[in-house]
């Protein structure tokens, strides 16, 4: 009887010790690595821009001993293929199976939206290097949401201000999907602020490439511009066709994205095409200056937008991380400090509007050579209004 009640006791006591080391371990802070998700297209129209993202934000982990606030970091990466259909499966597979700390990504805006309202439910953190779809940091906006990028409003607007400077009268042509409606929208508002105004919207469905209708019907309307919003390889196209059909000299094309990476592709298509955006090359900016060396060191290749984004996706994890010690359990705290960040960012200063969304500068520019050259800058300090975001 008694051996039997000893035994219990040290079974007891083992059960125990057990039972407090699990508790201890439970409540110590993480030490492993910290696991990003990077859910970007590495296949598909949007390939090269994911590409981008991805190399602009490993350059600043790599900067930094490959470590963020003294963890190791460890990347998951899933090819989303700009395919919504396929979202809401990809980004539970991160957050669910693969159990990153944060979840990174997308280009496309249709599938961002998937992934914003997973990282929403899961309470998974998530920032947004590219996509623009208005509802992230509007209807849908969250505290653990932010996006790097931009609003499609915002440079959507700005070049609207850029195009209302030299002409009355604007056709719009897009892609069908959330990126495109919203892009117009933006260029809309800001040219007829200018005293313009938009005398139709055309439309094909994203990534359809086939642009010779709308390029014809163009040419019978006669604006005094037109305003374009396809991205990606979808662009390099576009431009081509455009010069080809011989519009470019006739009726000015403008267009936020339309020669972001792509100008050594487009070639003399592309030469003297006017943008606006948060980022120009050569900009002369310390930080951007410090940025191309060390983009251009490691890739071998000059950085655009996305590289960027990516970069300050990178930095803002960084911030939120730096104010709880790498201890990643302390998500409130991150979320505070990333809100209040004030990043150094190569386009600029950079700062967070109460949704999530950039305040930021926007440039206008020429495509010159390979380079889209600062001329001035159109707006200061642009924030999206986003008044549908209740936080
Ligand atoms: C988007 O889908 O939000 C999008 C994609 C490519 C761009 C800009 C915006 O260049």
């Amino acid at each position: 009887m008694i051996r039997i009640s000893l035994r219990r006791r040290t079974l007891q006591c083992a059960a125990l010790l057990a039972c407090a080391t699990l508790a201890v371990a439970a409540h110590a802070q993480p030490t492993g690595p910290i696991k990003v998700g990077l859910m970007l297209p590495t296949s598909g129209t949007f390939a090269d821009l994911g590409k981008k993202v991805a190399s602009g934000f490993k350059l600043y982990v790599t900067e930094n001993g490959g470590k963020l606030a003294g963890r190791l970091v460890q990347y998951v990466e899933l090819d989303d293929e700009s395919d919504p259909s396929k979202a809401n499966e990809n980004a539970n597979k991160l957050v669910k199976r693969d159990r990153v700390d944060v979840l990174i990504g997308t280009i496309h805006s249709g599938v961002a939206m998937t992934m914003a309202r997973v990282a929403r439910d899961t309470n998974t953190l998530m920032i947004v290097p590219n996509a623009g779809a208005a509802e992230i940091t509007g209807s849908m906006c969250a505290p653990n949401v932010f996006r790097t990028s931009f609003s499609n409003w915002q440079p959507g607007y700005a070049t609207g201000l850029l195009a209302a400077r030299k002409h009355k009268t604007a056709v719009t042509i897009s892609w069908k999907y959330a990126a495109g409606d919203e892009s117009v929208r933006g260029f809309r508002e800001g040219f007829e602020k200018g005293g313009g105004k938009v005398i139709k919207d055309l439309h094909l469905p994203f990534p359809n490439v086939e642009f010779q209708p709308l390029l014809t019907e163009l040419a019978t309307i006669k604006p005094e511009a037109a305003y374009v919003f396809v991205a990606g390889a979808g662009q390099v196209k576009f431009v081509k066709d455009y010069a080809a059909a011989g519009l470019k000299n006739s009726i000015p094309l403008y267009g936020a994205f339309i020669t972001e990476g792509t100008l050594e592709a487009q070639g003399e298509a592309a030469s003297g095409l006017q943008t606006a955006l948060h980022y120009a090359d050569g900009l002369k900016i310390p930080k951007n200056e410090a940025f191309i060396t060390s983009y251009q060191k490691t890739y071998n290749a000059a950085p655009d937008v996305f590289a960027v984004q990516g970069y300050d996706a990178a930095q803002l994890f960084a911030a939120g991380l730096q104010a709880v010690k790498g201890d990643t359990r302390k998500k409130a705290e991150m979320i505070k400090a990333m809100e209040d960040a004030k990043l150094e960012s190569p386009r600029g200063p950079l700062s967070f509007s109460k949704s999530r969304n950039p305040i930021q500068d926007m440039y206008a520019r020429v495509a010159t050579g390979n380079r889209n050259v600062m001329t001035d800058v159109i707006v200061k300090a642009l924030a999206d209004p986003s008044p549908d975001c209740k936080l």
